[in-house]
């Protein structure tokens, strides 16, 4: 018997976000510091089997239909191509899981055949710019090469449409969204802009410092003509616009400026076994414990459960009593 995720506003989460490592190859600096963070003990973190038997308590009993994988950076994560063969392989009365992938692309050149062969569905691949000294500059990594190799690869191998993320910082890269839309759309990736959220580790968002949707919109029509998507935008976080009367579409996730903590259909799990009812929860539940312990299937879904019912009405970045979380997105997963 299914008994969804349904919280205390009436709405349902059936979007599950699994981070499977805090650890990234990239430093970014609007997330991390140069020297990184100190990295979740190995003996915290789910194994794969752990992982899989909470996808499949999700999947199988509370109605979840999307698993997206996550980190830091998942593909640094060892049994991640198995991982995905497995929540791929689990049996539901609606057929597989959909299944994606959030990353920053390093290695994906590597990976992303053996990744589509285990059943993944899509990608994202987070690129803030299309220079390399840009890119050096903002995740203190020379690797802008990879990147590009890894979103042509994932492209290739079907595990599309790739989508790219990209965050604009003032000063850093805030003057090239139409540099960064024109590449995108030569090689048929459909871009995102997201406001930056306040979920850096060393907790220096400043309302101030963001760019905001209506400044990405502005600068891409100086170049572009944008008209509003028409297919719905159900629980998406990204507002979608056609490019030149489309088919192309370039996205905008405002968070900040245009919540839409309304209509979130999203639950997360993070790599240490806590679930997340928001980005922004600032209270954790406990899985992993409550599974070493010995609980069964039943007591997990019933502790997920319970969770649900603790998920705020929205984020309240607005609010005047707001708290940044401790925990910082590269340990959440976006
Ligand atoms: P699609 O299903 O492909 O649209 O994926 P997505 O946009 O939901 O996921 P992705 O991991 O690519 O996230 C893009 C950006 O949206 C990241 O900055 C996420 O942190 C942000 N995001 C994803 N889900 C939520 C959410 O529930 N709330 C907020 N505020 N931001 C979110
Ligand atoms: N605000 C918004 N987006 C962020 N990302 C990382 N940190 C932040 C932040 N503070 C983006 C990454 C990636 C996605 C998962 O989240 O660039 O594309
Ligand atoms: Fe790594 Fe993503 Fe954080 Fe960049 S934003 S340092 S790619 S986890």
């Amino acid at each position: 018997p299914v008994q969804l995720l349904a919280d205390g506003y009436g709405r349902v989460a059936t979007d599950l976000r699994v981070s499977l490592t805090d650890k990234c190859n990239l430093r970014c600096t609007y997330c991390m510091p140069a020297e990184g963070l100190d990295w979740m003990p190995t003996s915290q973190q789910l194994t794969d089997d752990e992982v899989v038997r909470l996808v499949q308590v999700a999947v199988q009993r509370l109605g979840v239909r999307e698993v997206r994988f996550t980190g830091g950076e998942p593909l640094v994560r060892r049994g991640l191509v198995d991982i995905v063969a497995r929540t791929k392989a689990i049996e539901t009365p609606h057929g597989p899981v959909e299944t994606s992938l959030t990353t920053n692309g390093l290695g994906l050149a590597r990976t992303a055949g053996a990744l589509a062969h285990a059943g993944l569905d899509r990608v994202n691949v987070s690129l803030d710019t299309v220079r390399p000294e840009t890119f050096l500059q903002l995740t203190r990594r020379d690797r802008f090469a990879d990147v590009v190799a890894g979103l042509a690869a994932a492209s290739d191998a079907g595990l599309g449409p790739v989508k790219v993320n990209a965050v604009l910082m003032r000063g850093v890269n805030d003057d090239q969204a139409v540099e960064l839309l024109g590449w995108c759309l030569e090689r048929g990736y459909e871009l995102r802009f997201i406001e930056q959220m306040p979920l850096d580790a060393q907790h220096g968002w400043s309302r101030d410092g963001m760019v905001t949707a209506d400044e990405i919109l502005a600068a891409l029509e100086a170049a572009y003509v944008l008209t509003p998507a028409t297919a719905p935008r159900g629980s998406a976080p990204a507002e979608s616009f056609l490019v030149g009367g489309g088919p192309a579409t370039v996205g905008v996730i405002a968070s900040v400026t245009r919540p839409f903590c309304g209509d979130c259909d999203r639950v997360r799990l993070t790599a240490d076994g806590q679930i997340l009812t928001c980005l922004f929860a600032r209270h954790e539940s406990d899985l992993r414990g409550a599974m070493r312990a010995g609980a069964s299937d039943d007591e997990l879904a019933e502790r997920w459960l319970v969770a649900m019912r603790g998920k705020l009405a929205g984020h309240g970045i607005d609010d005047p009593s707001f708290l940044q979380s401790d925990r910082p997105m590269s340990a959440i997963g976006g």
